[in-house]
């Protein structure tokens, strides 16, 4: 932060690739092709130098501006109209599909379920693959081109899939997707195959396909897109920009997100973050993270943290405890190793937020309340509602408070899990995987179709009956 600004200096020259642990601090330029620091292993982020503005209004005036009245067609991107906050020079070889813009919704049934008197929703599934991940992916892919790479490669639970599919595609590079066999919804698959990727099967789960890909970055020919690449967490962080702009710049009270690999979490608090060390935001938002029971990590290392610790005035645990078989029908965040969990959790602490978890109950019928507010997403989104649900019968939401979920996937992301649990066939096994038995989910939400004789009087009948 607030080195001084050279105007003829390149932000690229200034801004680093920065390892988090602060016992190391080892830096590296923007163009060495690493995700971990190369002395330590830990994880890296950038550190842009952001230089604070004399006049936040100006700048906040300006990227309105370029929403309003796109000059480049950078501008009509949620990402690269941001790019002052960006590791990135303004010739540099933009790749978009015209990511961001999402809406914020707002939910009155949802809010109502909660115990709260309002709530609102960034849909971050209407982005053009329709999951969070094309934020991220626009930046990592402009970074795949700079670097002069040929092939992008991810391991993925089906959205990182089906975005570096598409944005590899549109810049034409090489796309190849390690996915666990049998684990990953259709849509999602089928998504990948149509934009041309390599979809290779694994037999082992996300956390062998995310292992996997940090020895495959090794190759100099392989560039990896997953969230461990700083430059994604720079696009993703986007969204807590173009968020305060929704809300006309008054910071909500708390900021809530569904955790898998923990980039999305990372990459939010980076950005409020940033916000805040510029000027823009006077306060962070808390920030919360929830969990699928089945793999909720850092939700179980959340509980056992001291009351110095959550209040950011100890020290954090340097090792996680990793659940090695995760289960959840909610497979985006079937996940029991995330790689960024330190990154998220220091983001976590410093607002005073939460990380807990949620049932799949929760999340189900969660889900369906989501879809009675007409807006729909997919199962890994729900925790947030759930998760809020939960976080105000305990006192840390209070009713009255200004509440932002972030859903992260469109609802047509997994149509099995939604028409199994308005039929009442949705069930979990002792795997983790769908099944007809042992433990079906009851849907309080249920609405399952009714089968009708082809008649007027039959059909009248029917809608009298539901009236
Ligand atoms: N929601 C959805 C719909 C996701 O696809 C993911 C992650 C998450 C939440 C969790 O976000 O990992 O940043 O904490 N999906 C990854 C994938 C793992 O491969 O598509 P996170």
């Amino acid at each position: 932060m607030a080195k001084a600004a050279n105007p003829v200096e390149k932000k690229t020259e200034r801004a680093e690739q920065r390892c988090v642990n602060a016992a190391c601090g080892a830096r590296f330029g923007l163009g060495e092709r690493i995700y971990v620091c190369a002395k330590c292993g830990e994880t890296l982020e950038i550190d842009c130098h952001l230089v604070r503005p004399n006049d936040p209004s100006a700048v906040r005036e300006r990227w309105a501006a370029r929403k309003a009245n796109p000059k480049l067609p950078s501008d009509a991107s949620g990402v690269w109209r941001f790019l002052d906050m960006l590791p990135f020079d303004d010739d540099a070889p933009f790749v978009t599909l015209f990511e961001g813009n999402t809406p914020l919704f707002h939910a009155p049934r949802s809010a109502k379920y909660c115990g709260l008197a309002g709530l609102r929703l960034k849909h971050q599934g209407y982005n053009p693959t329709g999951s969070f991940k094309d934020t991220g992916m626009a930046a990592a892919i402009t970074q795949a081109v700079i670097s002069g790479a040929r092939t992008a490669v991810c391991a993925s639970t089906g959205n990182t899939a089906a975005s570096l599919a598409a944005y590899a595609a549109r810049a034409e590079f090489q796309a190849a997707i390690l996915l666990p066999r049998g684990q990953v919804s259709a849509a999602k698959l089928a998504q990948s195959l149509d934009y041309g990727a390599l979809v290779l099967e694994i037999d082992g789960n996300f956390d062998d396909c995310m292992r996997l890909i940090q020895e495959l970055g090794d190759d100099p020919s392989i560039y990896v897109a997953n969230s461990i690449n700083p430059f994604r967490i720079e696009g993703q962080k986007t969204v807590a920009f173009e968020l305060m702009e929704q809300c006309a710049w008054q910071v909500p009270d708390h900021v809530v997100v569904p955790g898998g690999n923990m980039g999305n979490s990372t990459a939010l608090g980076k950005g409020f973050q940033e916000l805040l060390d510029m000027g823009l935001i006077r306060r962070l938002p808390k920030l919360s993270v929830i969990q699928a029971e089945g793999a909720a990590p850092v939700a179980r290392l959340f509980a056992n943290l001291t009351r110095e610790q959550r209040a950011g005035e100890a020290e954090l645990p340097e090792k996680l405890a990793i659940v090695e078989n995760p289960k959840t029908l909610a497979t985006a965040i079937k996940i029991g190793a995330p790689v960024s969990w330190k990154k998220a959790l220091r983001a976590v602490v410093r607002s005073r937020g939460q990380v807990i978890a949620v049932s799949e109950q929760e999340i189900a019928d969660a889900k369906a309340m989501i879809g009675r507010d007409s807006i729909g997403c997919e199962p890994a989104s729900a925790t947030t509602v759930a998760g809020i649900k939960k976080l105000a019968a305990a006192g840390h939401i209070q009713p009255g408070e200004d509440v932002v979920a972030v859903l992260t996937g469109h609802a047509l992301k997994d149509p099995d899990y939604m028409s199994n649990y308005h039929r009442g066939t949705l069930a979990i096994d002792a795997a983790g995987k769908d099944s007809a038995a042992p433990k079906p989910i009851e849907g309080a939400f249920q609405n399952a179709p009714e089968r009708v004789a082809a008649t007027k009087s039959a059909i009248l009948a029917s809608l009298k009956q539901r009236r």
